[in-house]
């Protein structure tokens, strides 16, 4: 499938985006080592999170769906899964396959994680390094990627393990697997990343500590299913957001979003360049902090991204990007070499997609310098990745002319309904069959 954008006008709305793809994936998670019930709402049923749902259920767990995002989840206790008859494909999505990592090397049995042909290529030599020092056994190919083969059986012990990458899907994969594991097991972060494990596994009755940059938890701790409210996902709101800031003359209220503090720098960002956005309405979602987001058009100005705030970003690059392009002067991202090993190399795939679309961008192995212009029409590539075609997506609303997005289907994994919410603010975001001679 691929996106035909007509540049449109942006118009006042009050409207609401999916669920929160990060919390969704650990209710079904740790729902499912829980002992007892827990009742999830606000689920996001993208393609990533019904991943993480089959591969819980082919593990013996029993989901059900009781709402179009609501899950009841069985827990089966700690040590209630079970061998999975096939390996479990976990699609695209690199967070289940990590965490479903480290959940699975402190089972009794053996286990293969395999993925699409995107997350096929990610690197998990990150999560196979700690675990094995955990005493996990797991095989990857020569070059660190999936599939993972995991021994199971084996006895794990803590570690303190000083992460070299700032990563929350590292952080929770070595988490997980100390819940299994003999004795503390403990984390430090070079940089804040999302602590939503952490949260959740305090609601779950789990005692973490968090003394600075350490995340430490005991092993043994069984979890009590309970009540998840996923709220609204800061990620999808982004390009909300962003179709906001650049309209002629837009007054957008975006509602329910989670704004956990590890997760908000795309708004401290935008904020810096000039972008209007105000958080009303605060309030705490059970363990997480939610807001309604109010957008006004903006200029905006270009600059240098504080490189503090990229692991408080790291999803949201594709969409300052975007905004960069449309701000006056010049914006320099530094910092950003994780980018190059998400759904796609997102520096490569975000400068070759504006580039089509007339504007100049300047590329380093960790950064990027973003010359601020005007995007003219043009067919541009998602390199299948869903936050490069939603981002470009939202630039063709406001080019000087027609704009395709070739590939979208990925858009799927974390924002199903993405042209339809976008419809409901003018936007003229159509989904056409691709073209089979591409
Ligand atoms: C996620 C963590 C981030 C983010 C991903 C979701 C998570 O990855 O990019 O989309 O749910 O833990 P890293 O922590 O590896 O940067």
């Amino acid at each position: 499938m691929d996106f035909k954008v007509t540049p449109a006008r942006i118009e006042d709305a009050r409207i609401t985006v999916p669920g929160d793809k990060s919390v969704s994936h650990r209710a079904l998670l740790l729902g499912g080592i829980a002992k007892g019930h827990t009742q999830v709402t606000g689920f996001l049923a993208g393609e990533d999170c019904l991943a993480t749902r089959a591969a819980m259920r082919a593990l013996g767990v029993r989901i059900d769906q009781t709402g179009a995002t609501e899950m009841s989840i069985e827990g089966n206790g700690p040590d209630g899964l079970r061998a999975a008859a096939e390996p479990l494909d976990l699609g695209n999505s690199g967070t289940a396959m990590r965490l479903m990592a480290g959940l699975l090397c402190g089972q009794s049995f053996a286990s293969t994680l395999t993925g699409d042909a995107s997350l096929n290529r990610r690197p998990m030599g990150r999560i196979v390094k700690p675990l094995t020092m955990m005493g996990a056994a797991i095989e990857s190919e020569c070059d660190g990627t999936p599939p993972l083969q995991i021994t199971g059986g084996l006895r794990l012990h803590g570690i303190s393990y000083e992460m070299p990458i700032a990563s929350a899907q590292v952080k929770s994969a070595i988490l997980l697997a100390g819940l299994y594991a003999d004795g503390t097991t403990s984390v430090v972060e070079p940089a804040i990343t999302r602590d939503h494990t952490e949260r959740m596994l305090r609601s779950m009755g789990a005692e973490v500590s968090t003394e600075g940059a350490r995340i430490s938890l005991r092993g043994g701790q069984a979890l009590r299913g309970c009540t998840v409210q996923v709220p609204a996902d800061l990620s999808s709101a982004a390009f909300v957001m962003l179709a906001a800031l650049l309209a002629r003359d837009a007054d957008v209220l975006i509602t329910n979003v989670g704004i956990n503090p590890t997760r908000t720098g795309v708004i401290d960002v935008l904020q810096a360049m000039g972008g209007r956005i105000s958080l009303e309405n605060e309030a705490m979602l059970g363990a997480e902090p939610v807001a309604d987001l109010r957008v006004r058009s903006s200029r905006l100005q270009g600059g240098e991204v504080d490189p503090a705030l990229v692991s408080l970003a790291i999803d949201e690059f594709p969409v300052l990007f975007v905004a960069a392009a449309a701000a006056e002067g010049t914006t320099v991202f530094s910092g950003i070499g994780e980018l190059r090993v998400k759904e796609s190399d997102r520096i490569a795939a975000m400068a070759t997609g504006m580039r089509a679309l007339g504007i100049r961008v300047d590329e380093s192995p960790d950064g990027a310098v973003v010359h601020g212009g005007r995007f003219s029409g043009g067919t541009v590539d998602s390199f299948d990745d869903h936050r490069v075609a939603m981002s470009l997506a939202v630039a063709g609303t406001v080019a000087d002319d027609e704009v395709m997005v070739r590939n979208v289907d990925s858009v799927a994994t974390s924002f199903p309904g993405f042209s339809a919410c976008m419809a409901s603010l003018g936007g003229k975001i159509e989904v056409v069959e691709g073209d089979s001679g591409e």
